[in-house]
């Protein structure tokens, strides 16, 4: 029963562990409203999935008695300053789950579902007692849904699971050059034009927001401008920039595109109807108003917007972008509501009381201090980075004049974002968890406890909590295997997850450098490859976990092997590059009769995967009979191994070598990792004689 105590994420403030452990015949309680109610009907629920034994309702008296004591009103909808503290109290006389609000009770009882344990026949909780309390009032997760529309179903399971993650907001990012996904009645062209058909009614929204409620989880909406708007202007030609607009959603993917037009009146009477409606829509105090990556080039060229630049003594497209930040800000507050603006909007001119939401730089001016901020800065899912890399950023280890942030900021809290260009409803589970579960923690658990004895358990513990994800609806346990058949048309649906299983995607920033200096170096000799931009989804790329565990555990082992030379060890792993050999083999022989295998590169990653695990097994046969391999054969493999070189993200200080050898790799090559690669490359070093 220690065990559960020890696997909790995210871990509360204060565990103490009592003596023994309440086995539960069936629960009698005590729920004071009907949100909890509810609450403890999903945790029975998912309870019978995790363990598949129901744990009864019983009468008052004759089951373990759980005690829900909340004395604050019911709120209907969750706010911003929502008490999610809780106090949870397990002893031989039953449960005991105080709070000051029905939120804090919620918190409370998912982490009351965590420490469920079920064992000879019968459900058990450790004694113990919780205090608990989230670091970050804010704790959010964006969602991308104009790249790919996500359709109601795929958002209400991610609440659910943002719901075990303990997250508070679903920032919900509507519009963008490739999709305006929200009803409009105002202005009905821009969900009828802008979207291709793949839009929330109100009706939906509605839905969402009571679902996300329910689950203690605001819902904050982001209507991007003055850029990434396209889908606005391709509905309304008018708001645009050029005098020749955009006609058709998505004209730009990937690249900057066209802004809107700052400089007419028309153009904000436009956003005060748009606002006013959009306030009745959503009930959170806050809306996000974008204002990321606007390219001026359109502004400056507009003759008309040039001459308004002039008048209102603008030089540069930033002063325009604040005057218009300001005059969108204003709107918002208007309409009774706070504004957020994505960290270009810092601007002298833009007022004070706009929230700053940071992503990109992390070094800031001290402009940034008169700002209430929301990070995200280190925390982009979609970036394809393994769990421990995310956790072991802090939201605090942004800089502002080169120093930590001042203790006096005005620190509203932490986001980390799933934007879509590659990710669609079938495949966002799959990208979003475990892994935010190690970010959620990083947002509600202690900095000491993340810093430390956090980073030391994490995967032990997103092992567990996979399975909590799992119960709560989240497919993306088996989803590359699931994919791959319905991809391949394949009946090979248990080797290709098994291979899945060991191949991962090249992470986006290394894609991103790679692909930025190719067309720098020799533009024309090398088009930029369309690695990382939008998918369609059909590549075997988008349907890999960001991290292959089995890669980890095997880097681990042999990082085992290299201090310890346990000769068991060393047995597993041989057995297991002798596996791989043959499972190398199994797909070549898949991917020989199967032309859309072949042209996505799985017979020369199969064949990859295969080499590396025969380096692997020689080098471990040399350490195991005591020898060396020769210098010759060391630097044949190592050879061989940089043809498959493992890129996690950044390219370092080779960087031109490194781009250079990589031009005459497949492109396949550099757009997937052979997760057991390291730890092949650990082997030789040590047969090398480099380790010991
Ligand atoms: C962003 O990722 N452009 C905010």
């Amino acid at each position: 029963m220690e065990r559960a105590l020890d696997h909790l994420m995210p871990m509360p403030v204060v565990v103490t562990p009592g003596e023994g452990a309440l086995i539960l015949n069936g629960l009698s309680f005590d729920v004071p409203t009907p949100r909890l109610q509810a609450a403890l009907r999903r945790l029975l629920g998912r309870l019978e999935n995790a363990g598949g034994l129901p744990l009864p309702i019983l009468e008052e008296g004759q089951g373990t008695h759980f005690l829900m004591a909340v004395p604050a009103a019911v709120a209907t909808y969750p706010m911003p300053d929502m008490d999610e503290s809780y106090r949870l109290r397990i002893a031989d006389d039953g449960v005991r789950l105080t709070a000051v609000s029905e939120v804090g009770a919620l918190r409370g009882l998912q982490t009351l579902l965590q420490l469920f344990d079920c064992a000879e026949g019968s459900w058990r909780l450790p004694c113990c007692e919780i205090e608990d309390h989230p670091r970050f009032s804010w704790r959010g997760m964006l969602l991308d849904t104009s790249r790919h529309f996500m359709h109601k179903e795929h958002v209400l399971r991610l609440l659910d699971c943002m719901e075990v993650a303990k997250l508070n907001v679903l920032h919900f990012h509507l519009a963008n050059d490739q999709g305006f996904r929200m009803e409009c009645e105002t202005f009905p062209k821009l969900h009828e034009e802008g979207s291709e058909g793949a839009y929330y009614t109100k009706e939906d929204m509605a839905e969402i927001i009571a679902f996300a409620a329910d689950r203690g989880i605001r819902v904050v909406p982001e209507f991007c401008l003055p850029g990434h708007s396209v889908s606005w202007q391709v509905a309304y030609p008018a708001l645009s920039a050029s005098d020749d607009p955009p006609t058709r959603i998505g004209e730009t993917r990937g690249a900057f595109s066209m802004p809107i037009d700052p400089s007419r009146e028309e153009t904000y009477a436009f956003i005060d109807k748009f606002v006013a409606e959009m306030a009745e829509v959503f009930p959170d105090p806050h809306f996000h108003t974008g204002g990321d990556e606007v390219n001026p080039t359109a502004w400056k060229e507009n003759p008309r917007i040039r001459d308004f630049m002039e008048a209102q003594g603008f030089k540069r497209g930033r002063d325009l972008q604040a005057y218009f930040t300001g005059r969108y800000a204003a709107l918002v507050a208007k309409h009774g509501k706070i504004p957020i603006g994505w960290e270009e909007v810092l601007h002298s001119d833009v007022p004070e009381d706009v929230i700053v939401h940071l992503w990109k730089d992390g070094a800031y001016a001290e402009g940034l201090a008169r700002h209430p901020v929301l990070t995200s800065w280190n925390t982009y899912l979609d970036l394809q980075q393994p769990s421990d890399w995310l956790y072991g950023k802090d939201p605090l280890d942004f800089t502002i004049n080169g120093d930590a942030p001042p203790e006096d900021l005005n620190m509203v809290g932490a986001e980390m974002t799933n934007w879509a260009e590659t990710i669609h409803g079938g495949n966002l589970d799959m990208r979003t968890w475990p892994r935010g579960g190690a970010i959620a923690e990083r947002f509600w658990s202690p900095r000491s406890y993340c810093d430390e004895r956090g980073a030391d358990t994490l995967y032990a513990r997103l092992d567990v909590f996979e399975r909590h994800l799992t119960a709560a609806g989240s497919r993306h346990q088996g989803h590359a295997a699931r994919a791959c058949v319905e991809l391949f048309e394949s009946a090979g649906e248990e080797t290709l997850g098994r291979f899945a299983d060991l191949v991962e995607p090249a992470a986006y920033p290394f894609l991103r450098r790679r692909r930025l200096l190719l067309e720098r170096m020799l533009p024309r000799l090398f088009p930029a490859p369309d690695v990382e931009r939008y998918s369609d989804m059909r590549r075997f790329v988008d349907h890999l976990p960001a991290e292959s565990m089995i890669g980890r555990e095997f880097r681990v082992d042999v990082f085992a092997f290299s201090k310890t030379g346990d000769p068991d060890l060393a047995r597993t792993i041989a057995e297991r590059l002798l596996v791989w050999d043959v499972l190398a083999k199994e797909v070549q022989t898949l991917a020989c009769q199967n032309s859309a295998m072949r042209s996505d590169g799985l017979d020369r990653l199969a064949s990859g995967l295969g080499r590396i695990a025969r380096i692997g097994s020689s080098c471990l046969r040399a350490l195991q009979k005591g020898r060396s391999l020769s210098p010759l054969r060391a630097w044949w493999y190592q050879q061989r191994l940089r043809t498959y070189a493992y890129e996690i993200f950044y390219l370092d200080k080779d960087v031109l070598q490194r781009v250079i050898r990589d031009l005459r790799k497949p492109d396949v090559l550099n757009r997937h990792n052979i997760a057991i690669l390291p730890g092949v490359a650990h082997l030789l070093e040590m047969a090398s004689g480099e380790r010991h």
